[in-house]
This record gives structure tokens, C-alpha cells and sequence, in this order.
């Protein structure tokens, strides 16, 4: 790392838009701390479907509220350097990613309690800076005042297709027409849900990575961060 003063990235964009993958390896080229929001909201939904907290679709919000305070989420490096998400001190990393998990993580996170717990840890972990912070709301409610913002976009198709690439190649029998109804279900419970809906913050830089290579957009994002650290 050089002498640049530490700043804040703030990354929002839709489910399965890639921003996790650039994100992880901006913050890995420029020695930042980095966190992956939504995984902290799929632990929750582990928990939740564990302790029985949903009946079908329907969330028992307040059994969910009450059992708040004892869920511990945090995360480990493993020794390929790969973070690893930690809920109450287990290894839940594969399970959160399946689509049982995925398939309700909308719900858990449109309840404004356990926003309000989990931003409040978002903003713990990142008050030192030089942190990169993907999810949905980072620009506009966790940090706000970040130097950085990227909102990253791209087509649900394009997005769907990645995820069931990505499923598939980890032994997922899903069909590809399941995952495009997910992404699809999600985009719309995200975007218009009353506690903090996925917007694109006023001062954002728009990424649509559509027909862009990995390569691309992790130099699109390192060229930004050069660009804007080196101004601050
Ligand atoms: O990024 P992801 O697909 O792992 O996110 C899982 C879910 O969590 C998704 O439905 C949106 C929600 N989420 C959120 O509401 N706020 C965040 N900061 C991160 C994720």
C-alpha cells in the first residue's frame, strides 16, 4: 500500500451484477479491508429458516427480532485467502450461497429491524476506513459520505445466466429459467421495498457491465480508484 490517504468504497448494484468478484479484488490490489453485505443478510435468512422463522413464505418477524441480538455474523480468512462468512461462529459460507437461502434473503431484508442491526455493524467495521463495502444500500444509508461510489448494473438475463453458471459449476440442479425468476423476484422486492430500497446514490458512477470481460471491469474500477484517491 502507498501513503494515499485511506477512503471509503462504496459499492450498490443489483443481485448477481458481479460487484462482489470486482469489489473483492479492488480491495485485495489496494490492501483494503473488504465486505460483502449481502452475505451477512443471507446468514440472517439461514438462521431464520433453521429456527423455523418461516412458514413458507411468511416471515415470524418477531420470533426473528427477539432471537436479533444472539446472532454473531462475522468473517475468517481461510488459507487460501478466500473470506469466509461466520455465523455464530460457523463456517455457513456454501450454505448461504444455496437457493433456499437465496430464495427468502429478500424477505429478512426488507425488515427494518434487522437492517437497522446489521447497518450499525456495517458502520462499526468500516469507521477506520480503507474498507470496499458491496450491498445494496452502502452509498446511500450506511456510508453516505463515502469518497467512492460505484452502482453497478447489467441486463437480468446477463445476470441470471452468471449466477446459474456459477451454481452449476458448484453441483446446483437448478434449471436456468429458476435462477432468471430469483433474480427477477429479487430485483423487484429489493427496489421496492419500504426500508431502504436499492437506488442509485445521487453521487454514484454507473458501471454497466453487461458486455464487459472481468479484466475490464476490474481495471474500469482500479482506474477510479486511482483517479479519486489520488484527488483526496
Ligand atoms: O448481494 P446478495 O445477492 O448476496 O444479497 C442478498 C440479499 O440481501 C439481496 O436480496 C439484497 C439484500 N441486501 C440488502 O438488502 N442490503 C445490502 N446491503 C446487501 C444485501
Amino acid at each position: 500500500m502507498d501513503n494515499r490517504k485511506l477512503i471509503t468504497i462504496a459499492i450498490d448494484g443489483f443481485s448477481s451484477s458481479g460487484k462482489s468478484t470486482m469489489a473483492k479484488k479492488l480491495a485485495k490490489n489496494i490492501g483494503y479491508a473488504y465486505i460483502d453485505t449481502g452475505a451477512m443478510y443471507r446468514a440472517v435468512t439461514l438462521f431464520s429458516l433453521r429456527n423455523g422463522f418461516f412458514h413458507g413464505n411468511n416471515l415470524d418477524i418477531e420470533s426473528l427480532e427477539e432471537a436479533l441480538a444472539g446472532i454473531n455474523i462475522s468473517f475468517a480468512v481461510n488459507c487460501e485467502g478466500r473470506t469466509e462468512t461466520m455465523l455464530n461462529g460457523e463456517n455457513v459460507e456454501k450454505e448461504i450461497r444455496g437457493m433456499d437461502v437465496s430464495s427468502k434473503v429478500s424477505i429478512v431484508a426488507a425488515v427494518g429491524t434487522v437492517r437497522k442491526a446489521l447497518v450499525a455493524q456495517q458502520q462499526a467495521m468500516g469507521k477506520e476506513k480503507g474498507i470496499v463495502m458491496d450491498g445494496r444500500d452502502i452509498g446511500t444509508v450506511v456510508f453516505p459520505d463515502a469518497e467512492m461510489k460505484v452502482y453497478v448494473d447489467a441486463s437480468p438475463e446477463t445476470r441470471a445466466q452468471r449466477r446459474y453458471d456459477e451454481l452449476r459449476a458448484k453441483g446446483d440442479n437448478v434449471t436456468y429459467e429458476e435462477v432468471l425468476a430469483n433474480v427477477t423476484e429479487r430485483d423487484r422486492i429489493d427496489t421496492t421495498r419500504k426500508e431502504s430500497p436499492l437506488r442509485k446514490a445521487d453521487d454514484a458512477v454507473v458501471l454497466d457491465n453487461s458486455n464487459m470481460t472481468i479484466e475490464e471491469q476490474d481495471k474500469w474500477l482500479l482506474d477510479l480508484y486511482n483517479k479519486i484517491s489520488s484527488q483526496e
